[in-house]
């Protein structure tokens, strides 16, 4: 994208496809059709575009057919127990899921054969017998028995040259003749011109969802595409409209099957993906405080309802840092969410609190995952402020993060537009840090008692912001009451 200011001021945009050289040769009269571009005007700032984004997602973006469906509350095993699989302890861990009110589990990476680490296994899609020596069938009906869905891990366009596939078919590599390929994350990229392996990825896919109740795919992206070549030409462009087809050949024969395009590594989030995917992975970062820049970030184009956040454990993996549940729980609210950690090894303490965090989260779904998203502002850049407000202007919920210590002494006012400036809204604390009234002598009094204040009021006079620590978060609702 090119953006300028001509000579005489006017604005310009110039936006274009990016072939690689030598991609695209047309011939007289042949004619190419690139994707879309999305564009979008508004007059009330960045809020705007993204309600015209979201609200193009909904209508028309999604796949329609489980607009009606709560998104159900995950469990996914990767940061529980990475490529350590035990079929009797992952039942465990389905069976504290369950109670703690979980509603799909997802077995991660480390299923198949050859996959104890991230340098082998990826394109032999077999089940590991000697993970799973009585299959995987007693897993899945054990996690449906407790009556939650049951997703499986794929990365299906890559390939570890530690693999059965490589060794069979070294030439399925998408990749210039006589360049090395560098690898990302040890891997590589399976060339999807070649029908043999777009064929032979369809049947896996394939095979597993008839053999098993899937309902779920976690499609996974890794890492970047260099190079791409086939047939000795550039072939960037043709290996995503292959990467379309086979997603939309899997749908075909699954209709029923939802797929996440977790898209950390290799950034496939975009409109044309969410047209045959169902929601994102954002990062594989899942430290609370990263994640809430992580999610602002997101939310400018995508409602929250596509983006996956799951509550980490205490001591986040890839940071070092700690975080209290309450703040990793209202980090996750604002999501799709889930749990991404090991409940067995949890502590009682922890286990009330995701089971506190998914009984809001379920409660409140219905009205974040179809109200209008609002990123307020307030005096102090150490505040990330969101809210979402029902289409009808009857309720909200309005998380107000603390990023870092306060700038300012006092905290100034949190203002809300968006609402009916003529109702009354019923203002009440849902949820806040445990330490809430520790911090100063006195919170405001409405954090206490509530308060009742016109739509009118909330937007241009607005409530008196609470004092909250570096790293902790506040929820509040508004309710319509007259
Ligand atoms: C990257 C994803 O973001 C993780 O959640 C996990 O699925 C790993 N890949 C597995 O290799």
């Amino acid at each position: 994208m090119r953006v300028d200011v001509k000579a005489d001021g006017r604005r310009v945009v110039q936006a274009e496809a990016i072939y690689l050289p030598g991609e695209i040769a047309l011939a007289k009269g042949e004619s190419l059709t690139t994707p879309w571009l999305y564009a979008s005007y508004s007059d009330t700032g960045l809020n705007g575009m993204s309600h015209h984004f979201h609200g193009h997602v909904r209508a028309a973006i999604l796949p329609s057919e489980f607009a009606a469906k709560p998104r159900p509350i995950h469990l996914n095993t990767w940061e529980g127990i990475y490529f350590d699989h035990d079929p009797e302890y992952i039942m465990a861990m389905a069976t504290q899921s369950a109670e703690m009110g979980v509603e799909r589990f997802i077995i991660d990476d480390g299923w198949f054969r050859g996959r104890n680490g991230d340098k082998a296994g990826l394109g032999d899609w077999f089940l590991d017998e000697s993970k799973y020596p009585n299959g995987l069938t007693q897993v899945v009906e054990h996690v449906n028995t407790l009556g939650m869905e049951f997703g499986l891990w794929f990365e299906p366009e890559m390939i570890n040259k530690d693999s059965d596939l490589y060794r069979t078919h070294p030439d399925w590599l998408l990749a210039v003749d006589g360049y090395d390929q560098p690898t990302g994350r040890n891997q590589f990229v399976i060339n999807l011109q070649n029908d043999d392996a777009f064929n032979f990825l369809f049947e896996r896919l394939d095979h597993f969802l008839s053999a098993y109740n899937i309902a779920y795919i976690k499609w996974d992206m890794n890492r970047e595409i260099v190079q791409p070549g086939h047939e000795g030409k550039a072939a960037g462009q043709k290996q995503t409209e292959r990467y379309y087809a086979l997603v939309d050949k899997v749908r075909a024969a699954h209709p029923n099957v939802e797929i996440e395009s977790c898209a950390a590594g290799g950034g496939r989030i975009d409109f044309e993906v969410l047209k045959r995917t169902h929601r994102f992975w954002t990062s594989d970062n899942n430290d609370a405080l990263e994640r809430q820049r992580i999610q602002r970030g997101m939310s400018y184009f995508f409602p929250p309802e596509v983006m996956g956040s799951h509550i980490g454990a205490s001591h986040c993996h890839s940071t070092r840092r700690r975080h209290s549940i309450e703040f990793r729980g209202l980090t996750a609210l604002f999501g799709h969410m889930g749990i991404e950690l090991d409940p067995v090894k949890e502590t009682q303490e922890e286990k009330e609190g995701f089971e506190h965090y998914i009984k809001l989260h379920k409660a409140l779904r219905p009205l974040l995952h179809s109200g209008k998203t609002w990123r307020l502002q307030t005096d102090d850049d150490a505040h990330q402020i969101q809210a979402v407000i029902s289409q009808d202007k009857s309720e909200a919920a309005v998380l107000i993060a603390q990023l870092a210590m306060p700038t300012n002494a006092l905290s100034g006012h949190l203002r809300i537009p968006g609402l009916d400036a003529d109702a009354t809204y019923k203002i009440d604390v849902v949820d806040k840090p445990s330490n809430f009234n520790d911090i100063v002598n006195c919170q405001p009094l409405w954090t206490e008692e509530g308060c009742e204040l016109s739509g009118e009021w909330c937007e241009k006079v607005g409530l008196t912001m609470p004092i909250l620590d570096a790293e902790t978060a506040l929820l509040i609702q508004l309710k319509r009451v007259s």
